[in-house]
């Protein structure tokens, strides 16, 4: 039973390996009492289900609630804040319901005097470990009530001092890893941007001292694309605060008579084996139970994109010359990126006008698609749905569409304005011009990109005071346009990316097939980006390209380097084809062919950090489905003439043999030579890298 309940005031939710208890306590506030590995007896916590107390401080401030509202005796960071009819500012509750049905379990937090109801939403994964929580509100009065926070969930740990590890970048600088200890006061990762942005991340990772593979880890993530806000907090009770939502910077929700509002879905779960173990339950989770289904089991194909190539200036015979060449590469899918609309010759115009530029495409689209086809190759294109330019049909026709306030001039983000996706007749209206796109051309993916940061959060179609929902009804609108879009199109293949990895989350995840982790595809800097993007994010789910050098980092890199750091994901070609040379074509033809060999591996399989250029000499990514594993090297530059290095493998069988390549020589070790003396290689001078395949053999 995964799910136990003890007389209404205490509960368990168990998984395979892990327990979640909490209960009542002696005033009737909902504390959690344990969580981590799994404790089978659970009568053990019966007796006293909440036993705490601290000099001279009282509930609820010393309990690890599971859920707290502003007000009362309240002095942490609460979920949530309401305002009644009457301007009262808390929230008093008794628990006056709890139902559980198959693997969710509900629980009301009735208030004791207003017509108000919390209902909390707990929904157990056992097989996968993880946890699924969410909340919802509800007026069953006939007096508005206002929300002004609302977080999804709350979660509390025994003792304060742990690290908070969560990401700390930019355009062209995704995840970059940031971990700080909590010891006092608050750790907050946020946006503020209207999406989820290149800052921070919506998830939470806490732990001690934990490595790779030692160390108790917690952690959850948001499925949610907008504002957001992670709070880690040091109780001065002793005990950590954890609570992860919508972002309350900006939001106000009028919840009328009987109206229920719902908070995005987190989800949460605990690792006693350190870093991998998170990353493999995640991993698994998302690409079994949460990535759209139709494409979840197929491996992404190989991608050329045309962008780096010609930018804005798309021309139908020039884009088939490159299809012609990157199919006689390998290439799966060929994508023209911006610029083949009507009015697209730079980013000041056309946004909002998804039409075949007749200049550009005289025949119209067909011409290519088709040749694209012939070629055996699938064809994709590149839309910003969100966004509009002034100059442009769309917005001389509908002004009133885009986000803005009276009396301000809105301004430019990379010269567009951001349409009003909270507004239905917005995106009824795009679901009707991309659906006739994706009916009339025989197109198979689509780049789904956004470009600008949300700044004037108001509408001329909606009433001033329902401004501050602008945020959140807006994300919905953006899921209501991607679901629907993949339900009348489900073998299109949806890649979210939004300059670069602004839009990376568990809300896109569920809607999306894939995401495109950054623009910047230097491909040392990569290998940073990606090992932080895989603690939380599968490797299916990162496009990864080779590019020609573009600028960033005036860094010059060998072919072999930069073709193994894209192969560590899902592989996509995006450097110039018509001015390369045929010696340089065939040379990434032939790491195209050897990718094929190991992609399902690398897509599918369990992934093992083994080292890392932040605290080694070498960057060392293994994969490991089936009888395959495929483990690529980096060295950045030869340290004090050291070129002999030894890598221990994980993930194989012990007693399995294996058989690969290793400096011209075919070599069979066991599973267990490879684990635990390792695979010792020489690796020498600056940017060397390998590709090793190591396959099980009948011993
Ligand atoms: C930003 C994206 O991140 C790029 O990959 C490219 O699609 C450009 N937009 C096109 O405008």
């Amino acid at each position: 039973m995964p799910i136990l309940n003890f007389e209404n005031r205490l509960f368990a939710l168990e998984t395979t390996h892990i327990s979640y208890i909490f209960g009542l306590s002696e005033k009737g506030f909902l504390a959690n009492i344990y969580w981590g590995k799994k404790i089978p007896h659970v009568e053990d916590f019966l007796e006293n289900p909440c036993p705490f107390s601290v000099v001279n401080l009282s509930e609820p401030q010393i309990l690890k609630e599971e859920f707290s509202a502003f007000g009362t005796m309240h002095f942490k960071e609460t979920a949530l804040k309401v305002t009644f009819s009457d301007q009262v500012r808390d929230f008093r509750y008794r628990l006056s319901e709890c139902q559980v049905e198959n693997e969710r379990l509900e629980l009301i937090l009735q208030d004791e005097f207003y017509p108000f109801r919390i209902h909390l939403f707990y929904e157990v994964f056992p097989e996968a470990d993880l946890i699924r929580r969410w909340s919802s509100a509800e007026n069953t009065g006939s007096e508005p009530i206002v929300i002004e926070r609302f977080c999804s969930a709350q979660f509390g740990l025994p003792g304060t001092g742990y690290t908070s590890l969560n990401y700390n970048g930019r355009w062209g600088a995704e995840f970059l890893e940031q971990s700080d200890p909590v010891t006092v006061g608050k750790k907050v990762h946020e946006s503020l941007y209207g999406l989820t942005a290149h800052t921070a991340n919506p998830v939470f990772l806490v732990h001690k001292n934990a490595t790779e593979t030692t160390g108790d880890v917690y952690y959850g993530a948001l499925s949610y694309s907008g504002n957001f806000k992670v709070t880690v907090e040091a109780v001065n009770a002793g005990f950590t605060n954890i609570l992860i939502g919508m972002n309350d910077t900006d939001f106000s929700w009028r919840l009328n008579a009987g109206e229920t509002f719902t908070t995005p879905v987190v989800y949460a779960g605990y690792s006693d084996g350190g870093f991998e173990k998170m990353t493999h339950t995640l991993h698994s989770f998302a690409l079994e139970q949460l990535i759209p289904r139709e494409l979840a089991d197929k491996p992404l194909p190989v991608l050329y994109n045309s962008w780096y190539s010609t930018t804005f200036s798309v021309r139908c015979s020039e884009q088939i010359e490159l299809a012609r060449r990157a199919a006689a590469m390998g290439v799966e899918l060929f994508v023209v990126d911006d610029g083949w609309f009507i009015g697209r010759n730079d980013d000041t115009a056309g946004l909002g006008d998804w039409y075949v530029d007749p200049e550009k495409f005289p025949n119209g689209m067909n011409e290519l698609i088709d040749e694209v086809h012939r070629l055996g190759m699938k064809f994709g294109l590149w839309i910003e749905p969100e966004m509009v330019n002034p100059k442009s049909r769309l917005f001389s026709k509908h002004p009133e569409w885009v986000l803005s306030y009276p009396n301000r001039e809105i301004l430019m983000g990379r010269n567009q304005y951001e349409l009003d996706m909270a507004n239905p007749e917005v995106v009824d209206y795009l679901i009707q011009v991309l659906d006739e796109l994706l009916s009339e051309n025989a197109i198979d993916y689509i780049k789904w990109d956004m470009n600008r940061y949300l700044s004037e959060a108001g509408s001329p179609t909606r009433e001033p005071r329902q401004w501050k929902e602008l945020h959140f009804r807006s994300t919905e609108g953006v899921y209501r346009l991607a679901e629907e879009l993949k339900k009348r199109h489900p073998k299109v293949e949806l890649e979210a990316c939004a300059s670069g990895g602004g839009r990376v989350d568990y809300g896109a995840l569920e809607r999306f097939d894939e995401y495109w982790p950054s623009d910047n595809t230097d491909p040392l800097d990569r290998l940073f980006i990606q090992e932080a993007y895989s603690y939380f994010y599968p490797v299916k789910y990162m496009r990864a390209w080779l590019t020609d050098d573009f600028g960033m980092n005036q860094r010059k890199l060998p072919l072999a380097f930069s073709m193994h750091s894209s192969m560590c994901g899902a592989l996509g070609i995006g450097i110039d084809l018509n001015r390369a040379s045929d010696e340089k074509l065939q040379e990434i033809a032939g790491y195209i062919a050897d990718y094929k060999k190991i992609r399902n591996t690398v897509q599918f399989g369990d992934l093992y950090r083994l080292s890392s250029l932040k605290n080694a000499p070498l960057q060392a990514v293994q994969y490991v489905l089936d009888g395959q594993s495929a483990l690529f090297l980096f060295l950045d530059h030869e340290r004090f003439g050291e070129t002999w290095h030894t890598v221990k493998l994980r993930g194989l069988k012990e007693n399995a043999v294996y058989e690969y390549e290793l400096e011209g020589k075919i070599l069979r070790k066991t599973g267990a030579y490879l684990m635990q003396f390792g695979l010792a290689l020489h690796m020498k001078g600056d940017y060397d890298s390998r590709l090793i395949i190591f396959t099980e053999k009948e011993a």
